[in-house]
């Protein structure tokens, strides 16, 4: 086969897919080697799926992705230490089954972090700590999360210090969505900004782009990115995605079955040009940028598939169902 993504963009950064161990086995892992130089696990390194009871890790999965990883020289990036999603029933429970005491979920999370840091120090060259915690609401801040109501906003400069203390060397990244809103935006810049202040070791940013044909516009782009290189610090790429249907808040006012859900040249065409602009913009601020990573291989598989919208599927990656790549893939590589 020839060049794959991984090789048009050797000198601007790694391009990396997010995989749970299903995929990495036949055809799928083949375009996956030839395409890819970095991995996410998907989900196998969450709290909920890594550390279900308190006294108990699952590492069978991480570790095959891990494995695959190494095996095939590509770099890892840890995925998530401290998320409000996917965390397991116990870790908000003391033993009589009422709400943990601060003092007590911060412990935990220190051994969750440490553990599973430890596990992979030397593996993981990049961990998302903490994800999603700045909430979408104007008038709000932080997300209201169990998190944030046991312990205050001290759990996010916690978890980034215990990461550090566990591994050095992992570069340790904040991780969010919907940065393209200026709102948003400037509270994740606030936080990162007054941490770092502080001291605390977030090293990084991670902008998630789950993004549709129809937004980001060039200008939202461009400022995206103009506010969080001005920071100065790495950014990356870290769960790229572009939705054939309009951006969520329309598409959630429509029922599955008005919605035309046919994957037709003109979707295809739309969503090739707007993977075009973004990785016009990734080129152009390769300085800052250390990573893209798409989230999902191919349109075989993909989370906004019944997302927002029940029964409807969603084709929003470079290869399709039959893992050829797309329209989408030449816009990519052609430059
Ligand atoms: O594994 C079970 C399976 O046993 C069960 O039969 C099935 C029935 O629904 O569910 C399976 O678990 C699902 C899991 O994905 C694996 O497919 C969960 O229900 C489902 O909630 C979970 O969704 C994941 C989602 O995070 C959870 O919030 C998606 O795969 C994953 O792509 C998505 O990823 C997140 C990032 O971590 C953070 N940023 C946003 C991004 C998209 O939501």
């Amino acid at each position: 086969s020839g060049p794959g993504l991984k090789d048009y963009y050797r000198s601007f950064f790694p391009i990396g897919v997010s995989v749970s161990p299903r995929v990495l086995k036949g055809e799928e892992a083949q375009l996956i080697i030839s395409q890819f130089n970095s991995v996410t696990p998907e989900n196998d390194m969450k709290m909920g799926n890594i550390h279900p009871r308190e006294n108990e890790y699952n590492f069978g999965r991480p570790d095959s992705i891990v494995a695959f990883a190494l095996r095939n020289k590509m770099k890892i990036r840890g995925h998530t230490l401290c998320w409000h999603n996917q965390v397991p029933a116990w870790i908000f429970k003391d033993e009589k089954g009422d709400t943990v005491s601060k003092e007590i979920l911060l412990r935990r999370l220190k051994d969750h972090i440490t553990t599973v840091v430890t596990r992979y120090k030397g593996k993981v060259y990049a961990w998302d700590v903490v994800n999603e915690v700045i909430s979408d609401k104007k008038e709000e801040f932080y997300r209201n999360s169990a998190w944030l109501r046991i312990c205050g906003p001290e759990f996010i400069e916690k978890a980034f210090q215990w990461a550090h203390e566990a591994d050095p060397q992992a570069v340790l990244f904040y991780n969010d969505y919907n940065e393209i809103n200026p709102v948003k935006r400037a509270k994740i810049i606030q936080m990162v900004k007054d941490l770092r202040a502080k001291g605390v070791p977030v090293q990084a940013i991670g902008l998630q782009a789950h993004w549709a044909f129809n937004e980001p516009t060039e200008d939202q782009l461009e400022k995206t990115f103009a506010d969080f290189a001005a920071l100065k610090i790495p950014l990356q790429v870290t769960e790229l995605d572009i939705s054939v249907y309009p951006k969520e808040h329309e598409a959630r006012a429509r029922s599955a079955s008005d919605a035309d859900t046919s994957y037709n040249r003109e979707k295809e065409n739309s969503q090739a040009e707007q993977y075009r602009r973004c990785f016009a913009i990734f080129r152009k601020y390769k300085n800052a940028l250390t990573g893209v990573t798409f989230w999902n291989l191919s349109d075989r598989h993909s989370w906004l598939d019944n997302f927002p919208v029940q029964g409807r599927k969603d084709y929003p990656l470079l290869f399709d169902r039959n893992l050829q790549p797309k329209k989408a893939f030449k816009e990519v590589v052609s430059f």
